[in-house]
C-alpha cells in the first residue's frame, strides 16, 4: 500500500519506531519504558508529534537547519518539478538548478568563484580538508599538510571531521584519530585563559601564532574555525580576534578555511558569518540552511586562486581534485537551495533576524537580571545562547542536569530549546536558541517565557 503523509496509524508508527529506530545523538535505554518521540507534522515555526502535540520550535529542526520555515510548498514544488525533469546525474558533468545556484550563491559572496557540491556538513568540511592534503602534495612535498582547528568547535561526525573537533566528550571512545590534526585554545572571554584582560581576542589569536611555530610553519596547511561556535557554546570571537587570525594565515601562508555548516545563509542577519568580521577566507564549507532541510545539499565554496592550483595539462595524471560524491548530483539540493535563498531575499529575512535577534538578546538579558544562574547571554542575530553557572562570581558551571531539566521543562509546556550536548566534560551548560529566521516577536516572546517559567521552578534566586 502506498504511504500517505496524512493517514497513518501514529500508534503504529512510534511502535515501528520504538522497535526499529536508532535516533542520533539519543540513549535509547529509557524507551523500554516510554514512547520516543515521533514528529509528523511542520508549518512555520511548529511541530506537531505522532500524539498530537503542537510545540514551537526554538532550534530549527533541532540543529539550527530549518531556515526558512516548515511547510514551504515553494520549494517542495521546485524539487517536485526538478525531480520529474531529472533527478539525478554525478556531479561529473552539470546540471541547471546546480549551475544556477551556484552563480546566485557567489554572487552574495564576494571574492569566491567556486562550489563543489556533496550532502553534509562533515563532507563539506572534509573536501576542504582533501583540497588541502593535496595542495600540500602538489606544492610542498606534502609537508605542508596539518590542519589546525580550536579547542570548542565542532566540524562533523565522520572520523576525520571528529579529529578537527575540539570537543571532548564527542571524540571520546571514537579514535584513533587522522593524524596531522592540531587543536588551537578556544576564545571564550567568559573562559578567559587569562584571567580579566583588555586584549583578550588579540591574546587569543596570538596563540594560533603560538601553535604554528611550534608545529613549523611549513607544515601548516589551513587553519579552520566556525566563524561563531555553534554547538561549543555560541561563541563569538572577541574584538580584534579576526583580523589578527587574517594577518597570522597572510605571514605563514595558511589557507583560512571557515566552517558556515551553522551560521550560513543568514542564522546571524548576514548571508554568512564571516561577513561580520571583514574575514577573507580562502574556503567556506555549509550545509544544514542551505536548503533548509528540504533536501540534503553541502557546499565547499573556493577562490579562484584555490580551484586554479588543480587546473593542470592532462598529462598531470593525478593533478585535479579526484574526489566524488555520489549524492552531490542529486538534483533537489540546488533546486531546493536557490528557492530557500529567493524566500531569504523577498521575505527580507536577513533584516528580520538583525532586528529580532536584538530582541531575543534584549529578552534574555532580561533573564540574566532576574536569576543567577545565568552567568552569560551571548549570539549574533537569531542565534544566541546562555552559560548556566554554580556561582556568578567564580562562574563554577552548572551541571548538565539543569540543562536537560530546562530543556523538558520547555518542552512540556510547548517549546523545544537546545543546550550543549555531550560535548565537555564541564561545560554541557549553555542553552541554545536558533529560531526560524521568519521568527516575530510573537514567537519569540513565548520562546522566553517558557524558559522564564523553568527557571523559575528549577532555579529560582536563593
Ligand atoms: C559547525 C558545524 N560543522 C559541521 C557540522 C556537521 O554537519 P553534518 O551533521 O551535516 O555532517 C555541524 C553539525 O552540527 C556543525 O555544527
Amino acid at each position: 500500500m502506498a504511504y500517505n503523509v496524512n493517514e497513518f496509524d501514529s500508534q503504529q508508527v512510534v511502535a515501528q519506531d520504538r522497535k526499529h529506530v536508532w535516533h542520533h545523538l539519543t540513549q535509547h535505554k529509557p524507551f523500554e519504558e516510554k514512547d520516543p518521540m515521533v514528529i509528523v507534522k511542520g508549518l512555520g515555526m511548529r511541530v506537531w508529534d505522532a500524539k498530537g502535540n503542537e510545540y514551537l520550535d526554538a532550534v530549527s529542526g533541532a540543529v539550527w537547519t530549518v531556515n526558512v520555515g516548515y511547510g514551504r510548498t515553494e520549494i517542495a514544488d521546485a524539487v517536485r518539478d526538478q525531480l520529474v525533469t531529472l533527478n539525478y546525474f554525478a556531479q561529473t558533468a552539470g546540471n541547471v538548478p546546480a549551475a544556477q545556484f551556484a552563480e546566485k550563491l557567489i554572487s552574495k559572496m564576494p571574492g569566491m568563484s567556486r562550489v563543489y557540491y556533496s550532502n553534509s556538513g562533515s563532507e563539506a568540511n572534509e573536501k576542504a580538508f582533501k583540497i588541502v592534503r593535496q595542495i600540500a602534495a602538489k606544492k610542498y612535498g606534502g609537508k605542508k599538510h596539518k590542519i589546525l582547528f580550536r579547542e570548542r568547535d565542532y566540524h562533523g561526525t565522520t572520523i576525520t571531521a571528529l579529529s578537527a573537533t575540539g570537543q571532548f566528550e564527542r571524540k571520546n571512545q571514537y579514535g584513533p584519530f587522522t593524524p596531522g590534526f592540531v587543536e588551537v585554545p578556544h576564545c571564550c572571554e567568559y573562559r578567559s585563559q587569562w584571567g580579566d584582560v583588555d586584549d583578550y581576542g588579540l591574546r587569543a589569536a596570538n596563540e594560533i601564532e603560538r601553535v604554528i611555530l611550534a608545529e613549523g610553519a611549513d607544515t601548516v596547511g589551513a587553519l579552520c574555525l566556525e566563524p561563531i561556535t555553534a554547538g561549543g557554546g555560541v561563541i563569538e570571537p572577541p574584538q580584534g580576534y579576526w583580523d589578527r587570525v587574517q594577518e597570522i594565515c597572510k605571514k605563514y601562508d595558511i589557507l583560512l578555511h571557515i566552517d558556515e555548516v551553522v551560521c550560513g545563509l543568514g542564522r546571524t542577519g548576514k548571508w554568512f558569518g564571516y561577513q561580520h568580521y571583514g574575514v577573507k577566507p580562502d574556503m567556506v564549507t555549509m550545509a544544514k540552511g542551505v536548503a533548509s532541510g528540504y533536501a540534503a545539499i553541502s557546499c565547499t565554496v573556493t577562490t579562484e586562486e584555490v580551484f586554479n592550483a588543480f587546473k593542470e595539462d592532462d598529462d598531470a595524471r593525478m593533478g585535479y581534485f579526484r574526489d566524488i560524491s555520489t549524492f552531490g548530483g542529486c538534483t533537489a539540493g540546488p533546486a531546493a537551495a536557490l528557492v530557500n535563498m529567493q524566500i531569504i531575499e523577498n521575505e527580507n529575512l536577513l533584516e528580520n533576524v538583525t532586528q529580532q535577534g536584538e530582541y531575543l538578546l534584549g529578552r534574555l538579558n532580561g533573564l540574566m537580571a532576574k536569576y543567577d544562574v545565568i552567568g552569560d547571554v551571548r549570539g549574533k542575530g537569531l542565534f544566541v545562547g546562555f552559560e548556566l553557572v554554580k556561582d556568578r562570581e567564580t562562574k563554577e558551571p552548572m551541571d548538565e542536569s539543569l540543562a536537560i531539566a530546562i530543556g523538558a521543562h520547555c518542552m512540556q509546556n510547548g517549546v523545544i530549546i537546545g543546550r550543549t550536548n555531550r560535548s565537555f566534560k564541564e561545560f554541557n551548560n549553555t542553552i541554545c536558541l536558533s529560531p526560524a529566521l521568519i521568527a516575530t516577536k510573537v514567537e519569540l516572546d513565548i520562546i522566553v517565557n517558557a524558559l522564564d517559567e523553568a527557571l523559575a521552578e528549577l532555579a529560582p534566586n536563593a
